[in-house]
């Protein structure tokens, strides 16, 4: 099993296969991808060792992140290939969903269970704006046919100053309708986003008081259930959840490591540099890769600093998959 020393349990694998994305958000990537040349990403037979290694290890769920991972074809083989181990009983993927609405029946096939999305905000000049494409009906139209397909779909919205109160209530009436949870996040400070996170970062707390205000009820929460907190409503077909990494104790249900597309293991989202696994992920052997995973664990901070404004080496959460 895979535990801190602060009694944390990581059964939630966030594994990135590309750091390569389409996208311009301009909290994340504003000038396209600045990343290294799109070459030497893990191989499916390299998944396939991670993922065995974390099974052993006691994990049994799996996010396939970015970038944007379906930039890369063999996504559905990916998807089926880490589905396929018996200990994985949950396949999640975050994508910005420009190609839902043409693939996404074909990541239901290959065993996907659920589908996180990310939508800043529902006036198409808006999100125009922040990504620097006008996708946002074709999104719309993918997250119809992924709930049709049973997929359980949850959606992104990062918080900023800009995206106004019209925005929120348009969020809103929409989780009246459509059973997906939509996520607040809280923007958060990256080694290149300085000047866009000091004029556009906001708390959640406000929203929070709204929403209690408004009849939103506190889900509880597992332990292991990680830094989101969701809320139900008997009147909303969804649910909303906050995640708020500058609120206190927000580490203290971490329940996630992450692996880069390249096979580093990063022990948080602002840890320092990634540490390499590579070699071992070359070797095919399963119980060295188990014996390095736990000897590096050891390394896990109990938080993030990132109230202190310390980004470690992350520069934007493309590099790592957020
Ligand atoms: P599920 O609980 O599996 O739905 O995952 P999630 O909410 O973590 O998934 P998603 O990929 O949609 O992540 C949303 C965003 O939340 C991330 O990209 C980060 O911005 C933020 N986030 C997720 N996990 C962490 C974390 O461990 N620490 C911090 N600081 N932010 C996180
Ligand atoms: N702060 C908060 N959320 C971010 N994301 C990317 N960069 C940041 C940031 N600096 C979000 C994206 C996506 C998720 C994977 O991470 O909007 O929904
Ligand atoms: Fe875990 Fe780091 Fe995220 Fe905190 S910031 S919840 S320790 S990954």
């Amino acid at each position: 099993m895979l535990e801190d020393k602060f009694g944390r349990k990581f059964k939630y694998l966030r594994l990135s296969i590309t750091d390569v994305c389409n996208y311009r958000c301009d909290y994340c990537l504003p000038d396209g991808y600045q990343g290294d040349k799109p070459e030497g990403f893990l191989s499916l037979e390299e998944v396939d060792t991670l993922v065995s290694a974390f099974a052993n290890l006691g994990t049994e769920k799996v996010r396939i992140t970015g970038g944007e991972p379906s930039l890369r074809k063999d996504l559905p083989d990916i998807i089926a290939r880490v589905k396929q181990h018996p200990k994985i009983k949950h396949v999640a993927l975050t994508t910005n969903g420009f190609l839902l609405e043409k693939q996404v029946e074909h990541w239901a096939k290959a065993g996907l269970d659920s589908i996180n999305i990310s939508i800043d905000s529902l006036d198409p000049a808006m999100f125009n704006a922040i990504t620097g494409h006008d996708h946002l009906d074709r999104i719309l139209r993918g997250i119809d046919k992924a709930l049709a397909l049973g997929l359980t779909v949850k959606v992104n919205a990062v918080l900023m100053r800009k995206v106004n109160q019209r925005s929120l209530q348009g969020f809103l009436d929409w989780v009246k309708q459509v059973p997906i949870t939509l996520r607040f996040i809280e923007l958060m400070q990256t080694g290149d986003n300085k000047v866009l996170f000091d004029a556009q970062h906001v708390s959640g707390e406000p929203l929070k008081r709204d929403l209690l205000s408004q009849g939103w009820v506190p889900i509880l929460r597992d332990k292991v259930a990680g830094p989101a907190q969701e809320f139900s409503h008997a009147e909303y077909a969804g649910k909303i959840g906050l995640i708020m990494p500058y609120s206190k104790d927000f580490c203290a249900t971490c329940n996630r490591l992450r692996v880069t597309a390249k096979g580093d293991l990063h022990l948080c989202l602002f840890a320092d540099n990634g540490l390499s696994l590579r070699e071992e992920l070359i070797s095919g052997d399963v119980e060295r890769v188990e014996q390095r995973l736990v000897a590096l664990l050891g390394d896990k901070h109990a938080t993030h600093y990132l109230d202190v404004g310390f980004t470690g080496a992350t520069k934007h959460l493309a590099m790592l998959g957020g």
